[in-house]
């Protein structure tokens, strides 16, 4: 049997079992080969199976190029729950901490409700016309954390409600990870209006959109933000950094800090990811305690 087939099946196994990103988190890439049998290569032509290995296991998401790669195998608290602010790498700084952004309508919005008005009644960009309803964001008015996503997809489109899809179920366990309900937390998107066909979002329809949801992290203003995935990120973060080079820091938002995750979408598409996801939450989880210092801007 290929060495790639082996591998497959290994994994495959280890997510049956449901601890792939346990196991694999823990082992090395030799360790793995010696699982299935490989051995070490011992010629120069084995190599280009060794390399095949690496580049297999990488795809399958078990080695991790983020700058959480250096972690130890899974123990119990999270390691990164034992990490000193000083080994974080430095994030990403947007703007200052001063309250008010927006001048106009927006401005005058004091209660999250009064941005969903403005939301439901909102055409700056085409989305309103082909959606069937404006998902304008849910959860506590005076949530500690507040979980931005892409854009509404079929499901919120459906409901007015944002992540109530499978990603949205997942989302909900990824909270409760953490002891947070939906409730406790506020849950928002970058976009408030569906791009038809789940298609990504333009930058024109980010910049239209994207008053509303300064504003209600301004009424909100959360100990802390999690990006959920790559469009999220990088739309608060003003930056083209990819997911993999954005995770690990804590970033500000106009003072907020901002910690980045995968999407939970994405996490249905590649499991191997949940156990970095869950590394993210958990930093989420200790700026929510208090329990690690937020680097000054
Ligand atoms: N994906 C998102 O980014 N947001 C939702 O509300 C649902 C799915
Ligand atoms: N790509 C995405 O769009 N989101 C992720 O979280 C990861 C990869």
């Amino acid at each position: 049997m290929r060495a790639d087939e082996l591998l497959r099946r290994y994994l495959e196994q280890r997510r049956e079992l449901g601890e792939q990103e346990l196991v694999l988190d823990g082992l090395s890439v030799d360790d793995v080969m010696r699982l299935i049998g490989a051995g070490r290569p011992k010629s120069a032509s084995d190599t280009a199976v060794g390399a095949n290995w690496r580049d297999s296991l990488r795809a399958a998401g078990a080695v991790e190029s983020t700058p959480l790669a250096d972690m130890p195998a899974a123990t119990s608290p999270s390691p990164i729950a034992d990490r000193g602010i000083i080994d974080l790498p430095p994030g990403i700084v947007v703007g200052t901490d001063a309250r008010e952004l927006f001048g106009g309508d927006l401005s005058r919005c004091q209660t999250i409700d009064d941005v969903a008005a403005l939301v439901r009644a909102c055409t700056r960009c085409d989305l309103h016309r082909t959606a069937k309803n404006p998902v304008p964001g849910e959860g506590s008015p005076h949530a500690r954390l507040v979980c931005v996503g892409e854009a509404p997809g079929a499901s919120e489109d459906e409901t007015g409600r944002p992540f109530v899809g499978q990603a949205g179920q997942l989302l909900t366990k990824i909270l409760e990870a953490i002891k947070l309900s939906r409730d406790d937390v506020f849950i928002v998107n970058v976009l408030k209006h569906r791009p038809p066909g789940n298609r990504n979002p333009r930058p024109d329809e980010v910049d239209a959109c994207r008053p509303y949801l300064v504003r209600q992290l301004e009424i909100i203003r959360p100990t802390v933000i999690i990006a959920l995935g790559t469009f999220a990120a990088q739309a608060l973060l003003e930056t083209k950094l990819s997911i993999g080079k954005l995770r690990g820091a804590i970033h500000r938002y106009h003072g907020i800090p901002v910690v980045v995750t995968y999407h939970p979408a994405a996490l249905l598409r590649n499991p191997a990811w949940k156990r970095p996801t869950w590394e993210d939450v958990q930093l989420a989880r200790r700026l929510l305690d208090g329990a690690i210092a937020v680097p000054p801007p």
